[in-house]
């Protein structure tokens, strides 16, 4: 079942989105060289709650921490901690807020300082594949239009996606129906219907799509060592022809 959000609950939705956005724009404004992982989740933790939210992450499963951040070949879930930027890394900061009952959830990749003229392209190409699912997030298109798309962008540019993990419906609870992968034929899944709130979340490697959870339970790591990178939001199907982002920041 596919839940359908009020008016009502797409207001809190609103909320919840623009917090956890404004937490992203602050982690990477702070991803800068020295910085330890743990200082950024600190940040993130008091902007969530000095707005009245909750980190959604924190205690999720166990999670320990209120933002996940992955360095380099770490893909998601990377266990903030005392580890330093440097300058040439990438990071990738998924933060999510609740409020009035309701998720926002949202990453995205930064560069540290100056970065390879690949690391960068894959944070773009990774970013714009978001862009080119969103082309179907609309309704009567069905939900593997949206993977099939970012699938097609981010092979044609020379990348790959991870299989192992997928975006997902948010609203009441942090994952709920429907799965949405980022790879896979058109035509697939349940159809979209205006009201219905989704976090796509394309993780893309430079390498193999290949991956591995390290001993803590949590990191996960490109099998090869490469480079990964993250961009998500948490959208909104409307009865237009695009959809909302409900993950941004207000002015
Ligand atoms: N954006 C991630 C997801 O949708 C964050 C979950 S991390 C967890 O799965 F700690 F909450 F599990
Ligand atoms: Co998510």
């Amino acid at each position: 079942m596919i839940s359908i959000k009020s008016p009502k609950e797409i207001e809190s939705m609103r909320l919840a989105g623009s917090i956890a956005a404004a937490a992203r724009a602050l982690a990477g404004k702070m991803a800068l060289p020295g910085v330890t992982t743990r200082e950024i989740d600190r940040e993130v933790e008091h902007l969530i709650r000095s707005r009245g939210a909750v980190p959604s992450f924190l205690n999720y499963a166990g999670y320990p921490a209120s933002a996940c951040i992955s360095v380099n070949d770490e893909v998601i879930h990377g266990i903030p901690g005392k580890r330093k930027l440097h300058e040439g890394d990438i990071v990738s900061i998924d933060v999510g807020a609740y409020i009035n009952g309701f998720h926002g959830d949202c990453a995205a990749t930064f560069a540290v300082g100056k970065v390879s003229e690949e690391a960068a392209r894959l944070i773009e190409v990774t970013r714009q594949s978001f862009f080119e699912g969103m082309k179907f997030a609309h309704r009567g298109c069905r939900v593997s239009d949206i993977s099939h798309a970012i699938q097609t962008y981010v092979e044609h540019n020379g990348f790959s996606l991870v299989r192992d993990y997928v975006g997902h419906g948010v609203g009441s609870k942090l994952h709920e129906s429907p799965e949405v992968p980022n790879f896979g034929p058109p035509g697939h899944g349940p159809r979209l219907l205006p009201g219905m709130t989704i976090a796509v979340e394309p993780m893309v490697n430079v390498g193999t799509w290949e991956v591995k959870v390290l001993k803590d339970g949590w990191t996960v790591k490109t099998a090869d060592g490469a480079l990964a990178a993250h961009y998500e939001n948490t959208i909104l199907i409307t009865s237009g022809d695009e959809p909302e982002i409900l993950t941004r920041v207000h002015e």
